[in-house]
């Protein structure tokens, strides 16, 4: 199969979602509530989503499509688009502009291709295994701290509130431990901007499939490290992330797993 034509594919269904979403955007929006009172989904994630599968179903009908929000199908092809209509749906909702389209492609259960669109700051993020990492135009790298105590990181910010000691223990080990930490409020857009070396870590818990199929590939395709908080390679479907520029890695395996474990 052309990855011309799958790249091609995959920013064209980015482009045409983030268009609307960024149309839409602005103020209040009515939300539905799904897991829990702060797990949100509005009218636009669905209208995304339906954009962006329909142009795969248009093109490639023989492959394998698995999204957050219901269009997920199953024909036992060797690709799996993995697809998270809108990443930050919270931010969205109240009218905050960090939110992105992610879409990630598997070929026989390897990650390809990973897209992430955040269209209220045009920056599209775009990695192809083994051929780097890239935003808009440029190519992008992790950065060179080496030191947890001088880095910038972003924490989790899981819908489930059973999950709050435990993120607030970890968000206070690791404030105290670095210059600082942020929530950004998607998974995708923290992997994404620790690519592009704005920060220098993250952590996140409970995580889906589609929001890590993208931007794990980005990261890794910039130079970083993603890992299971065990330091094993990372599993999209294995729920928890530990991800950094590779120099802090250790440092953040150390407090993740003392704070689990005290
Ligand atoms: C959420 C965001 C958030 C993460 C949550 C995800 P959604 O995705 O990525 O940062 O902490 O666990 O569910 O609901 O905005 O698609
Ligand atoms: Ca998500
Ligand atoms: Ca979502």
């Amino acid at each position: 199969m052309e990855s011309q034509a799958l790249k091609a594919l995959a920013l064209e269904a980015a482009h045409d979602a983030g268009a609307m979403l960024k149309e839409n955007f602005g103020g209040n929006h009515a939300f539905q509530e799904k897991t829990s009172y702060a797990d949100l989904v509005t009218e636009f994630d669905h209208r995304s989503e339906e954009i962006i599968v329909k142009k795969i179903q248009k093109r490639f009908p023989d492959h394998d499509i698995l999204t957050e929000e219901g269009r997920t199908r199953v024909e036992n092809s060797p690709y799996r688009w993995i697809i998270d209509p809108v990443d930050g749906t919270t931010n969205y909702a109240h009218g905050f502009p960090i939110f992105c389209v992610a879409i990630g492609l598997e070929h026989q259960s390897e990650l390809q291709l990973g897209v992430v669109y955040l269209p209220t700051l045009n920056e599209l993020f775009v990695a192809e295994r083994g051929q780097g990492a890239w935003l808009n135009s440029e190519r992008i790298r992790v950065s060179t701290i080496d030191r947890l105590a001088q880095g910038l990181l972003i924490g989790s910010s899981p819908h489930d509130r059973n999950l709050l000691e435990l993120n607030l223990k970890l968000f206070d080990r690791f404030v105290r431990a670095s210059h600082n930490v942020l929530r950004v409020g998607s998974a995708a857009a923290a992997l994404c901007y620790l690519a592009a070396g704005r920060v220098d870590g993250y952590w996140g818990l409970v995580l889906q499939p589609w929001d890590l199929a993208a931007a794990s590939l980005i990261l890794r395709e910039a130079g970083g490290v993603a890992t299971n908080f065990k330091n094993e390679p990372i599993n999209i479907y294995g729920r928890e992330i530990a991800a950094s520029n590779g120099k802090i890695h250790g440092e953040m395996l150390k407090i993740l797993n003392d704070a689990m474990n005290t």
